[in-house]
């Protein structure tokens, strides 16, 4: 680069502001080298990307790049690293699933997502359930058994307990000593009289004879066990006297409770329902 002259010996342009003349120095060969390389990076872009914006869309560019292919080829590189795992998945027995620490895993990880999108907003992120509305998945106590093939059954078909209300069917004073015997049996101060009227009003059918719930008594009924104080709608003499009045799931009665776990057998790939039943087994503590 040239060593600029002092100024008094620049010849100038003869234009003149307040003293300020303009001289004829080039510009610095830094500043012309940025230059044409920026706008040569420019046309190339241009030429290159999508960049130019038209009336519809823009000029699609000589690579043909888009934000939706690359996202998609992404998603098929994944998916083609899963693909030997997911067939392994399909072809596995839950037991042999479970007991293959490496596809246990990938089962594990893999549903976390399918639980989140599908599964969480009832159960909870950690499947910890909601107080009167939702069941609990992480605990130990099962309405309809926590066996591998029952949880994949429940994803698939969904479920409805049904308990029939009994207001009106047993009288009030009848009613009330089987709440009693209910909160008494929770805690458990279950009186040998109070489970004899507990059988003979007909509850024991469906959560078996000795009130411990239909999924241990393979009764298969839904019904909970009423002695483990673990409590689906709420154990206070109150919501326990609405439980037995309004029953659960009765159509046409006021005040029955809710309780419908939805199907998912044609939403979820069974490989997916597979993969969720091992991480509800293993939240649970599997049995
Ligand atoms: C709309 C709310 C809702 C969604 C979504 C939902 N569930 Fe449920 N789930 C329930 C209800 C309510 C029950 C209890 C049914 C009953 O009491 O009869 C239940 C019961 C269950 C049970 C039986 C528990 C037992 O003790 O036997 C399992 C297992 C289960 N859900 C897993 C899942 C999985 C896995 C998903 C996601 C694919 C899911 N649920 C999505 C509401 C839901
Ligand atoms: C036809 C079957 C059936 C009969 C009969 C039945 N129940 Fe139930 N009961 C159920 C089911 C199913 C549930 C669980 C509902 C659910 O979570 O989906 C349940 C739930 C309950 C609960 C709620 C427990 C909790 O954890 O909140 C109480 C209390 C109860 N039953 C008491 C009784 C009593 C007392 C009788 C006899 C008068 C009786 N049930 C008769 C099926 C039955």
């Amino acid at each position: 680069m040239a060593k600029p002259n002092k100024p008094e010996q620049v010849p100038d342009t003869g234009h003149e502001w307040d003293g300020i003349r303009e001289l004829t120095n080039p510009i610095p060969r830094w500043w012309m080298i940025s230059f044409h390389a920026s706008w040569i990076f420019c046309v190339v872009y241009l030429l290159l990307y999508p960049s130019i914006p038209l009336l519809h869309e823009s000029t699609k560019g000589l690579l043909g790049w888009t934000q939706i292919k690359e996202f998609k080829e992404a998603v098929a590189e994944n998916d083609a690293v899963k693909a030997p795992f997911l067939k392994k998945v399909a072809q596995m027995s839950g037991q042999e699933l479970l007991d293959d620490a490496g596809m246990r895993n990938f089962a594990d990880s893999s549903a976390k997502a399918i639980f989140g999108d599908n599964c969480a907003a009832c159960h909870g992120s950690g499947g910890q359930g909601a107080p009167g509305l939702f069941p609990n998945l992480a605990d130990d106590a099962w309405l309809y058994g926590g066996d591998f093939d029952t949880i994949v059954e429940t994803i698939t078909d969904g479920r409805e307990g049904d308990m029939p209300a009994h207001k009106g069917e047993l009288p009030d004073a009848e009613i009330n000593l089987l709440a009693d015997f209910v909160v008494a049996a929770a805690e458990g101060k279950a009186t040998p009289k109070g489970l004899i009227h507990f059988n003979e009003a007909g509850c024991a059918g469906c959560h078996g004879e000795d009130a411990k719930g239909g999924a241990i008594n393979e009764l298969g009924s839904g019904a909970a066990n009423l002695t483990d104080g673990i409590w689906r709608f709420g154990g206070s003499k109150d919501e326990v006297l609405r439980t037995i009045r309004y029953g659960v799931n009765q159509e046409d009665v006021p005040n029955t409770r809710i309780a419908i776990m939805p199907a998912f057998g044609e939403k979820l790939t069974p490989e997916s329902i597979k993969m969720l039943a091992v991480k509800v087994h293993e939240l649970g503590g599997g049995k």
